[in-house]
């Protein structure tokens, strides 16, 4: 059984949906041990309450990066963490942190990257004009929205989208998604030559 450590600042809608899929059995082997917000007021924060999960409020006002990633990586270790997935946490992790989790931190973008990276995907690939937008579930390195991909999935943009609904029909896709990568990544049997995440036979 591996241990999740879930990072949000909001919402946490991606964090419930890989919540259910626990439940449901669409992610084996894996339990959520520990969910961090760096925001007092995340709604996130509820929901797990709620699930009867263990929270932690680490603020991150007026904290230096790595002072702050510090706070959260003692608190992954004191629970055994073994990976990290990053639901809607929207701040920057310091180069520190991210060496001491190699392959073992996940996030969560609203774009098929390398297209989108950043704030706002969905209006930037709306505003852009692309005909097929989507997520893409990647593992963390030092660069913003950049490591190797782990699962992406794709939706159409209609001619009759405003960037509402495009980011809801994202957002579904993201649902489904995290938890095929947190899966593969928890129970598949794969490396990682150079960018690619390649998929071994049993
Ligand atoms: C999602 O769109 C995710 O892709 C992005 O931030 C948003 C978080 O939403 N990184 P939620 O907090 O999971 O509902």
């Amino acid at each position: 059984m591996k241990n999740l450590g879930i990072l949000i600042s909001g919402r946490g809608s991606n964090f419930a949906a890989i919540a259910k899929n626990i439940v449901a059995g669409k992610i084996r082997n894996a339990r959520i041990s520990l969910v961090i917000s760096n925001r007092q007021q995340a709604q996130g924060l509820e929901v797990a309450r709620r699930l009867g999960l263990e929270t932690r409020v680490i603020d991150s006002r007026d904290k230096e990066r790595e002072v702050h990633d510090r706070e959260m990586a003692a608190a992954l270790e004191s629970k055994q963490v073994d990976l990290i997935c990053l639901a809607g946490y929207m701040r920057l992790l310091s180069p520190w942190f991210i060496k001491q989790f190699p392959q073992r931190i996940l996030n969560i973008h609203p774009s098929l990257l390398p297209a989108f990276p950043g704030l706002e995907a969905q209006q930037q690939a709306f505003a852009y004009g692309v005909k097929i937008a989507g997520c893409t579930v990647h593992f963390v390195d030092e660069e913003l929205d950049h490591g190797p991909v782990v699962v992406q999935r794709s939706v159409p943009v209609l001619d009759t989208d405003d960037e509402h609904a495009l980011r809801e029909r994202i957002l579904e896709q993201e649902h489904i998604a995290y938890s095929e990568a947190i899966d593969l990544v928890v129970n598949g049997r794969f490396r990682i030559v150079g960018r690619r995440l390649v998929g071994e036979a049993a």
